[in-house]
């Protein structure tokens, strides 16, 4: 069974027209112009949680007066609208001040949501006066906001927890993981899990897999997917690289895999067309992978930022795949343009619920 839905897959591959995207689109900002334009169509209201980092501030005012999405700055409106004005930033931006008092609501939600986990009412509204984060998932669970994004002034694992602890997987989905898109001349590629799983087992890795290879369909990439290791199809067998072993085969029996996916296999495998149709001719994949899915977080985090910054890709991300709702976590460092991209990517993201929900209506 599992060699026919295989032979299934093969045939599903790779629609031409999509090949000539691919080609077409080789270049992020080809790729962020199509999804911020879609964002464009149906903006929806993102909460930035660090609403008083200059950085927020000035990518609030691009996403308001190019109509991306409908910002939120969460924190204190004196220092913001100040900021704003030093910036020399003309606009009226929605802000929500935690300290004003009106959130009881917010506490409330939280208290309700987390009063298992040990979390006094009075802890609550603490957490949702004094930490932003705790707020903007809040903000999103209760649907005040489409989307979240954070992380630019915190530590990653911190910022990542709250929405981590109150927004929570999406029904179909146990794990939540980072996926950096790095486009070069004339590829692009995914790559995953580069920023939450640390060291996840072949269950694990089989589901990023899919979050991820749904990632790149929402970008008009059709996924081909490789799992990454230092071995090729058994030829270490060791604890390490049975991981991704067993993720091929969840993902080769589950009849709802409709891309190509094979491995274990190394890196230049996956990646250079004459070894895949040499040696490795067995393998579902035909032409290079472009879901590449690294073994742990060290493989990951490494190897999509000397792909960066040695291979003259440009990123995009973290994107954060498999949340309830869209949330991404920033790292520290980085820019402007960065937090508008993720802001647009969660705008598309918040529109492709909308419709989901819309069909389910339809049924
Ligand atoms: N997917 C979805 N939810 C998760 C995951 C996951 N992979 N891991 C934990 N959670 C949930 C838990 O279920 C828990 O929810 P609950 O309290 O409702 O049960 C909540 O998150 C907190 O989980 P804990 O186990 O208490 O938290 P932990 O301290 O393990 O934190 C975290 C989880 C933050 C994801 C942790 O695994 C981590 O630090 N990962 C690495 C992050 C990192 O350092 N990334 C690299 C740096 S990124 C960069 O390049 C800067």
């Amino acid at each position: 069974a599992a060699m026919d839905s295989g032979a299934a897959r093969k045939e599903l591959n790779i629609p031409q027209y999509t090949e000539r995207l691919e080609a077409r689109l080789g270049k992020s900002r080809e790729m962020m112009r199509v999804v911020l334009n879609k964002a464009k169509s149906n903006p929806k209201r993102v909460a930035l949680a660090e609403g008083s980092d200059e950085k927020m501030i000035r990518a609030a005012y691009q996403l308001a007066e190019q109509g991306i999405a409908d910002p939120i700055l969460i924190g204190n409106p004196k220092r913001i609208l100040r900021t704003a004005e030093e910036l020399g930033l003309d606009f009226d931006p929605t802000i929500a001040n935690p300290r004003d008092g009106e959130w009881d609501h917010y506490a409330d939600r939280l208290h309700e949501l987390r009063q298992r986990k040990g979390l006094t009412r009075n802890e609550a509204e603490d957490l949702i006066r004094r930490d932003t984060n705790y707020f903007a998932s809040v903000m999103v669970e209760m649907d005040d906001a489409d989307a979240m994004l954070t992380g630019l002034t915190h530590h990653y694992p911190s910022a990542l927890r709250p929405p981590l602890q109150v927004v929570g997987t999406a029904e179909d989905a146990n794990y939540a993981a980072g996926v950096y898109m790095l486009t070069f001349k004339n590829r692009v590629i995914f790559c995953a899990d580069t920023t939450v799983n640390l060291d996840p087992d072949g269950e694990v890795l089989s589901e990023i897999t899919k979050h991820t290879a749904n990632l790149a369909r929402s970008f008009n990439v059709e996924p081909r997917a490789a799992m990454l290791s230092y071995s090729n199809f058994g030829s270490v067998d060791n604890e390490g690289t049975r991981k991704p072993r067993d993720a091929v085969k969840l993902l080769h029996d589950d009849p709802e895999v409709d891309f190509p996916v094979d491995g274990e296999m190394q890196a230049d495998t996956a990646v250079v067309e004459d070894i895949l149709e040499g040696t490795y001719d067995f393998a579902e994949l035909e032409e290079p992978a472009n879901v590449l899915i690294f073994p742990n977080l060290e493989a990951g985090n490494i190897g999509y930022k000397l792909l960066q910054r040695l291979g003259g890709a440009e990123a995009i991300g973290p994107m954060l795949v498999g949340m309830d709702k869209p949330v991404h976590v920033l790292q520290r460092g980085d820019e402007v343009k960065d937090i508008v991209n993720l802001a647009g990517v969660a705008v598309v993201d918040a529109q492709n619920e909308d419709e989901e929900e819309d069909e389910n209506v339809d049924e």
